[in-house]
Order: structure tokens, then sequence, then C-alpha cells
């Protein structure tokens, strides 16, 4: 890994050769932003790359601009609304009548700092498609996961969670909802998500990993006061293209499991410390039972 030094900022500037031919990676959102650059990168590297989005018509335009691109690459899209528990059923359905293998889930889609609003299944927007659809995925692709060992999870949080607290009096928000604190809880539980998952998954040979992508210009921030938006891109600096924002991801994806900690938090192609509500498996724990009893699903 080399880094570019900018003042107090470090952006990797990092590499590997290494290929994927022969495996399978599933990237949540991989239609924008930072799922689409690391969707560009897996293809290029021959792994066979499903873009999960809830409009097909964006996802088939990428896997067309990526396959014209990137000579060989085997890119295709399927439905996906991460906001509704039918759709993410129909969605793992077809995954297991189409594909045989698994190697990595990158759960990568969010909703950032929207009005309030509620999923399909009523549950608050961010904590239900960020957290609870991601969550509730992972537990319906795990078979095929065990089945592909070894296998990642690769759940795509942010530097946004220090700001997190898990509100379990009010996960629907109907109390107090607050735009930003409710995205930071939803990246908190992405951490927590992924502790948790990796101390139950370690043994099956399916390994987890949280990333902080950095400070990236993307359509993320499409929901946030425009000004502030422009205020911050123009500290251009500071601010990562997608493709440099896919780094820690690919990282993740492709750096040796003996060289990475399952349930590790990372940031800057780097092992890093997540905040101290990011650590605490008292609260990981609970978040796994809560998750389990909103979806109505037994995950031991
Ligand atoms: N950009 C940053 O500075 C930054 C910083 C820290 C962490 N992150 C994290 O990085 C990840 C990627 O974000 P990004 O910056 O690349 O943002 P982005 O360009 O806005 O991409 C977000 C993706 O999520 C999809 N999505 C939203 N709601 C969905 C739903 N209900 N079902 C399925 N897909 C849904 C979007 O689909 P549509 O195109 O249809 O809306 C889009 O493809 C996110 O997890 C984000 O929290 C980003």
């Amino acid at each position: 890994i080399h880094h570019v030094e900018n003042m107090s900022l470090v952006i990797p500037i990092w590499s590997s050769d290494t290929r994927l031919d022969g495996k399978t990676a599933i990237v949540t959102g991989g239609n924008s932003g930072i799922g689409k650059e690391t969707a560009r990168d897996l293809a290029g590297r021959g792994a066979r790359v499903i873009l999960a989005c809830r409009d097909t018509t964006k996802g088939e335009q990428v896997a067309c601009d990526i396959m014209k691109e990137v000579k060989g690459a085997k890119v295709v899209t399927k439905q996906l609304d991460l906001a509704d528990t039918k759709s993410i059923c129909q969605f793992a359905e077809n995954i297991y009548n189409t594909e045989k293998t698994l190697h990595y889930l990158i759960n990568n889609a969010a909703v950032a700092m929207c009005p309030y609003a509620r999923t399909v299944d009523g549950y608050e927007m961010q904590f239900g498609v960020n957290h609870l659809g991601h969550f509730f995925l992972t537990f319906l692709l795990l078979d095929l996961l065990k089945h592909s060992a070894p296998s990642r999870v690769i759940n795509l949080a942010s530097s946004a969670h220090v700001f997190g607290k898990i509100q379990f009096d009010d996960l629907k928000g109907e109390k107090k909802y607050h735009p930003v604190r409710a995205y930071a809880q939803s990246k908190l539980a992405n951490i927590l998500f992924t502790r948790e998952l990796a101390k139950r998954t370690e043994v099956l040979g399916v390994m987890a990993y949280s990333v902080d992508p950095g400070l990236v210009n993307t359509d993320i921030f499409r929901h946030v006061w425009r000004p502030l938006v422009d205020m911050i891109k123009t500290f251009g600096f500071v601010v990562r293209t997608p493709a440099e924002g896919a780094y820690t991801t690919i990282y993740c994806t492709v750096t040796p499991e003996n060289q990475l900690i399952t349930g590790g938090y990372y940031s800057n192609c780097s092992r890093a410390e997540s905040s101290r509500a990011g650590q605490d498996d008292g609260t990981a724990l609970k978040l796994w039972a809560v998750s389990c009893h909103l979806l109505g699903i037994r995950w031991r």
C-alpha cells in the first residue's frame, strides 16, 4: 500500500493483481458510486459479478458499460429492493436458482440522511435498508456462502458511525428522528453486525469485514443540503473519487484471509479502530437478537 499524504489526510493508493477467476460476487447498489467501481474492479479480475439493484435499468446500463470497458467481463443485473423483505426473498430465491456458488457478498447499498420515511415493512428507512435489509439478505444467502467457503461478507460502514447509538427503544424513529443520527446509527449497526456475524461464521469458513470507504464524491449526499455538499466538494483534496472509495472494499475482498481479521473494521486499506460503541459485543448481541425478532427469523 502506498499512501499519498495530504495535510493530515491519508489517501491510500493501493493495487493488487490478484485474479478472481471462477469466483462469484454480489454487489448491492452496484449501479452507482463505490458499488459500481467495486463491480468494475472485480469484473476486471475475472469474477462473475451480480449487480443487485433496485432499478434494473440503471443496473443494466452499468453492466453494459463495464462489459464494453473490460474485455471478457461477466456482469449481470438482478432486482433487489432492500426496503422490501419480499423483494429480498425473491432476489435470494433467484440467486439459489441461478448460482452454484457465492464467494463475496458485498453489502454496499445505502440510503443516507433522508427525510423520515419507512420501508415497505414499516421500519425507519435508513435502519431498514442499510442494516435490516442487508442482515436479512446475508441470512438468506448464508447457505450458499457456507457451501462456497472460503467466502466473505463485506459490509460498507462509515466513519460517521462514531456519532451513532443504537436506539433500541425507538428503532422505528417514531419518538425522535434526525436524518444524520439515523444514518450514523445504521452505520454503527453495520459494524456491530459484522462483529457478531464473524463470531458465528468463522468456523464455517465465512469471514466478515466492515469497511469505511472515506469521504467519496458520489450520489450518497443527495438528501443533504446542497450548499453544504458543494462546500465539502470545494475541498476537493479531501474527497475521494468513487474508484478511490472502492479501494478498501477491494482490499478486503482480495487480501489473503490470514492477513485480515474477521469481524474487523477496515479503513484506508488497513485495519482500523471503530468507536467504543462499535466494539461493544453486548450491544452487537442485542442488535442481533432484535434484528431477528423484527424480521421474524431464527438465526442462532
Ligand atoms: N460516499 C461517501 O462519502 C461514503 C462515506 C462513508 C460510507 N459510504 C458508504 O458507501 C456505500 C456506497 O455509497 P456510495 O457513496 O457509493 O453512494 P451511492 O452512489 O448513492 O450508492 C448507493 C447505492 O445504494 C442503492 N440503494 C439505495 N437504497 C436502496 C434500496 N432500497 N435497495 C437497493 N439499493 C438501494 C442506490 O440505488 P439507486 O441508484 O437506485 O438510488 C445506489 O446504487 C454506502 O453503504 C455508504 O453508506 C459512503
